[in-house]
């Protein structure tokens, strides 16, 4: 039998997508999803589901047998704001998930992983423009302490127990087919469905807190591109860059579309996370050694986001 990639959190925004593109690549039959709870339809209808915890190893390794798993995509992960809220919780489930996932690399059952890091492992005392790959990770957020454990953690199973394990800094991802879930970057894709809505969004960031951002067609194309490379010199997580903007600028394009739209402020603690955030990212060395580039410019993504939200004419 061939052997098959486990997407693990497939039916959060990210999984949702990758697991849609990899299924189109690869064959449908070819990648199993599996989440805590069943997703969209798209999803479900697409190819097999398995409900799994993401920190039982046990049961992970189940279906790795049964499916006779190669890869996985380690996607299942709680984000900055609900990672406050429940810092424990949040440990559990970003560390314990990856621990399970390397170690059962490092014990053959797999090949290759993929897991996701995050813009929040830098801190307020990282360089805020242009950030390095290399640089002072200081992180004040729960989130960012364990992206960051996680990133030391994937290095060293790297150089200790040779696991191919690869990992992007993911910024602020924008998309329409899933919503994200307790993000600081969610402002930017919420703006969206209100504006839709409403014509109307309060924003819980100031008008000019600028943050690194990609459309989810970049963000799958470089985790695909990642993990299908072999000129790979870091295993430890890439910086990928693209857009940065901030409200205001998102807003005004928006406007172009939607000319009725208003954006009003109402800041709260989510400003202090994005604080700590870069503005921009360098991503030189992923476009150095895989040949990163990024397709979507703020426009691009604004006219995609419109096109794909509002209900057509048909269906009204
Ligand atoms: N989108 C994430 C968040 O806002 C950052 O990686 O928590």
């Amino acid at each position: 039998m061939n052997s098959t990639t486990l997407i693990i959190g497939a039916c959060g925004q990210i999984g949702t997508e990758l697991t849609l593109k990899l299924r189109a690549v690869f064959g449908n039959e070819s990648i199993i999803a599996s989440d805590i709870k069943e997703g969209s339809d798209e999803l479900m209808n697409s190819g097999v589901f398995e409900i799994l915890d993401a920190t039982n190893k046990e049961a992970i390794l189940k279906i790795i047998k049964k499916h006779h798993v190669d890869k996985v995509y380690l996607m299942a992960a709680m984000l900055s704001v609900t990672a406050e809220k429940y810092p424990d919780k949040a440990w559990d489930l970003n560390m314990n998930s990856l621990f399970h996932v390397l170690n059962l690399a490092k014990e053959k059952h797999i090949s290759k992983v993929f897991w996701p890091s995050s813009i929040a492992v830098f801190g307020n005392t990282t360089p805020r423009i242009n950030t390095p790959q290399e640089t002072i990770t200081e992180p004040s957020t729960v989130y960012g302490i364990s992206k960051l454990a996680g990133e030391r953690w994937c290095d060293y199973y790297y150089n200790h127990f040779n696991v191919d394990v690869r990992s992007i800094r993911y910024p602020g991802i924008i998309s329409w087919k899933t919503l994200p879930g307790g993000g600081t970057t969610d402002y930017a894709v919420d703006i969206f469905h209100k504006a839709i809505e409403t014509n109307n969004y309060t924003c819980f960031l100031k008008e000019d807190t600028n943050l690194p951002m990609l459309y989810m067609e970049d963000a799958i194309k470089a985790t695909i591109d990642l993990m299908q490379s072999d000129k790979i010199n870091n295993y430890t997580a890439y910086n990928i860059g693209g857009i940065s903007f901030n409200p205001m600028q998102i807003a005004t394009e928006i406007k172009k579309h939607i000319p009725e739209f208003k954006i009003n402020y109402h800041v709260d603690f989510r400003q202090e996370i994005a604080d700590s955030w870069p503005d921009s990212i360098d991503d030189s060395q992923a476009r150095e050694d895989w040949n990163w580039f990024h397709k979507y410019d703020i426009e691009a993504l604004t006219k995609d986001m419109i096109k794909n939200l509002t209900p057509s004419l048909e269906t009204i």
